[in-house]
């Protein structure tokens, strides 16, 4: 087959990938040996525990530390008089740009107050608990002013999304005349959505474990997506050369986007750090976690959606606002999937955003895909409606063969057999098309649906491969591993790159000591590190076919390089495979103990350039970059709903997606598993609410802020297809971290006004709003 990825052609030995392996790091995780942020005991630790604002806007008069100071233990009360100064904030105009830091302010630089809990204090102690106490005793007085708590207040400031420099939005977007388009439209549909203020709530929190081994030389221990940013971002805020920062990351806790990024409390540790001369370690409180990573912020988009009588779309047109900080112009980009989705002539997007006293948002699993996708697939659904329709079948008559937004073809898009794989497995086709139809007793069934696609972004990972003469090999590269497998795939790739078994294979990750990675987020860890090991093998092969080929002792001597592969361990002629030996016993003659290999592995930009590269193919390297890069599901949903309580259960679940190569069929039906969960508890639980009064928070913790519980969830169908994408990477992976959200509100949006004849447009949807 013409688009069969080469990967398998140089490894036919392949046996690992794709196995449902059990994590690696499964034993360490459970058996409390694996270490996180806040698990090093250096010698001379000390805990820091942050004094936060108890207001949301204004000015801090004076701070009293004194009762804190006479607490025993309590070694240091630092806050804006005190505290080591910065090099530079994140923002500084002349100063180098912190690329990882997305928060403009930094706390302890002044009196100002601009959000509820901003710290303003760090106190420091022998142990966790009077730190925490001491805290507590901390006074602060403050001269209040009114904030604001969210866009809808008629006093937040608004900002024209077209004057965003930094490119956090994609401001407006205009393809053909949409308003024009609109306007002729025999049907026209206007709906406004809501979404909530969501916060991400790892099992781990935010942690900092921060030493400074010199005046000038600083390792931190960090709860983080990304250590390379985390580095950048501490080396340009601390004022140090960037090898001086080292960031050590071996396990995480979980992290959805809010781990992404390098935020203030980080930079308060490492501060803390140099004025006690001592080791500190300051973990977030579940509390502090609602205000101190960002989150999703509380959003309305508007879509007005223009058809013909038979469905076919003619004009999309979407608007958001959304609540912003006072700094930053952080607006996750929704309208990107509303113009991709479906086939439509037209398109017209704009933002805006409100200023509020509330820290700055950040991405979230599935930034602007999972709330763009709410309003595109809500709307279509209410199509569907309109024109009497079924919705799967609304959406196969706008299905886009090409990538409308940019007019691209598709790298791969394996849509329709997601579609078709979901209905079958669901018995889409036993839903009766009368809403509020379907009851089981006195409870109402509604069954819904709706399309997933996530970007393959691009990024950029490297890696090394160190093999050696007794036949074990350890494998390396800077990323990270949220907990979602990097550690097991990464082994799986890199097994079967050196024609090893996985239980030969080493696989390091979390240092910035190490080949840098990219973050994991935005779904790129999978497809650029597994890329880059795949790559640095094929590194160590061709070094170890050119030492074959030049010893007279080898089987191989005088053999073709490009007519010898490595194959279970073996060197050996294609042509004639008997004809070869084990690569140890020619390392062993050549005495040498081991071999390395580095490469790079990019992720959607285009093919791999390695001349060596198996698959570097030079015919597809120029239409790579030609592509749109895209991974495709689609989400099927099956709702209960109480007439009387208006309480909404998920009562069955199917998802199925075309995401590439799927490295690990376990773990990759745990990720969709965990995102389609995350998408459920968005759609019917989850909302951080600030009083509109005094900007604070009222349910910053896991006994208000709901989120779904096994009790929640039924059992759930995965299931991938089968997608062999020739363009994307050297492994064919597209990630699968974010698409396993994106669909899933409006899935279960769809089951409700489904089941109950009523849409509910407002996240989340709450039993208030179903009755
Ligand atoms: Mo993801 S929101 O890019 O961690």
């Amino acid at each position: 087959m013409d688009n069969e990825p080469k990967f398998f052609e140089t490894n036919p030995q392949a046996k690992s990938v794709g196995q449902p392996m059990d994590r690696i790091d499964g034993r360490a995780k459970v058996t409390g040996a694996a270490k996180y942020a806040a698990e090093y005991p250096l010698p001379g630790l000390v805990y820091a525990a942050l004094k936060t604002s108890e207001i949301a806007k204004g000015k801090i008069v004076s701070i009293d530390s004194a009762a804190a100071m006479r607490e025993p233990g309590v070694v240091a009360v630092l806050t804006h008089e005190n505290i080591p100064k910065l090099a530079q904030t994140p923002n500084t105009k002349d100063g180098k740009k912190a690329i990882g830091a997305p928060m403009g302010f930094m706390p302890l630089t002044g009196t100002e107050i601009f959000y509820a809990a901003q710290p303003v204090a760090v106190v420091v102690a022998d142990t966790f608990e009077r730190a925490t106490h001491a805290a507590s005793l901390v006074k602060v007085t403050y001269q209040q002013e009114a904030p604001v708590a969210t866009f809808h207040d008629p006093k937040a400031v608004k900002v024209d999304p077209a004057k965003v420099q930094d490119g956090k939005t994609d401001g407006h977007t205009r393809r053909g005349d949409a308003q024009a388009a609109f306007a002729a439209a025999p049907i026209k549909l206007t709906a406004t959505y809501n979404h909530a203020t969501n916060n991400h709530n790892p099992m781990e929190p935010g942690s900092t474990t921060a030493q400074w081994e010199a005046a000038d030389r600083l390792t931190v221990y960090e709860s983080t997506q990304g250590i390379t940013h985390t580095q950048q971002s501490l080396a340009v805020m601390l004022g140090l050369p960037r090898e001086q920062v080292r960031v050590i990351t071996k396990y995480i806790g979980g992290g959805f986007g809010c781990k992404g990024s390098c935020w203030p409390h980080t930079v308060l540790t490492a501060q803390t750090a140099k004025a006690v001369g001592r080791p500190v370690k300051l973990v977030l409180t579940r509390p502090q976690m609602f205000t101190s990573m960002g989150h999703r912020e509380d959003q309305q988009q508007t879509l007005r959606l223009g058809a013909t009588r038979d469905g076919k779309l003619t004009a999309l047109i979407h608007e958001k606002v959304s609540t912003a900080s006072m700094w930053d112009d952080y607006a996750e980009p929704n309208s990107k999937i509303v113009n991709l989705l479906y086939d439509c002539p037209t398109f017209e997007s704009s933002y805006t955003l409100g200023r509020a006293n509330v820290m700055t948002p950040t991405f979230m699993r599935a930034p602007g895909e999972a709330p763009g996708s709410f309003a595109i697939e809500c709307s279509m659904d209410d199509l569907a409606a309109t024109i009497g329709m079924d919705p799967l079948q609304l959406r196969l008559l706008n299905y886009a063969e090409q990538d409308p937004s940019t007019g691209q073809q598709w790298s791969s898009k394996g849509l329709k057999q997601c579609y078709a794989r979901g209905a079958e497995l669901f018995g889409w086709s036993k839903r009766n098309p009368k809403a509020g139809a379907t009851r089981d007793g006195r409870l109402l069934v509604g069954m819904g649906m709706a399309t997933a696609s996530y970007p393959v972004h691009n990024s950029q990972g490297t890696a090394r491969a160190r093999l050696y003469a007794d036949g074990h090999a350890v494998v390396q590269s800077g990323a990270t591993d949220l907990g979602t497998g990097t550690y097991t795939v990464m082994t799986q790739v890199a097994a079967d790159s050196l024609g090893l078994t996985p239980d030969k294979i080493r696989f390091e990750l979390g240092d910035t000591k190490l080949p840098t990675a990219p973050n994991s987020g935005g779904s790129v860890a999978a497809g650029t590190v597994s890329s880059a090991i795949y790559l640095a093998a094929q590194d160590v092969v061709q070094k170890l076919i050119k030492v074959a080929v030049l010893d007279k002792k080898s089987p191989l001597f005088r053999a073709k390089p490009e007519d010898v592969q490595m194959k279970d361990g073996r060197l050996q002629l294609k042509a004639d495979p008997k004809k070869g030996e084990e690569y140890t016993a020619l390392m062993k003659r050549a005495d040498m103990s081991d071999i390395e290999g580095s490469a790079s592995g990019k992720y959607g930009a285009g093919y791999e350039e390695a001349a060596h590269a198996a698959n570097a193919d030079p015919a597809h390297k120029d239409e790579a970059g030609q592509h749109s890069m895209h991974s495709f599901g689609a989400h099927f949903c099956e709702v209960k709903v109480d007439p009387e309580l208006g309480t909404v259960r998920v009562s069955r679940w199917v998802s199925v997606h075309a995401a590439g190569r799927i490295l690990n069929a376990k773990t990759a039906r745990s990720q969709i598993i965990g995102g389609s969960i995350f998408g459920i508890g968005s759609a019917l639980m989850e909302a951080t609410e600030r009083d509109p009064n005094l900007a604070r928070y009222t349910n910053a913790n896991l006994a208000e802020y709901h989120i779904p519980v096994n009790a929640d969830i039924p059992d759930m169908t995965v299931e991938f297809v089968d997608e062999h994408d020739p363009y994307i990477n050297a492994m064919g992976v597209k990630g699968i971290g974010e698409i396993s959200m994106v669909g899933v509100a409006a899935a279960v949006a769809n089951a409700v006004a489904h089941a109950t004849g009523r849409r509910v447009r407002d996240l989340p949807i709450t039993p208030d709003k179903v009755l």
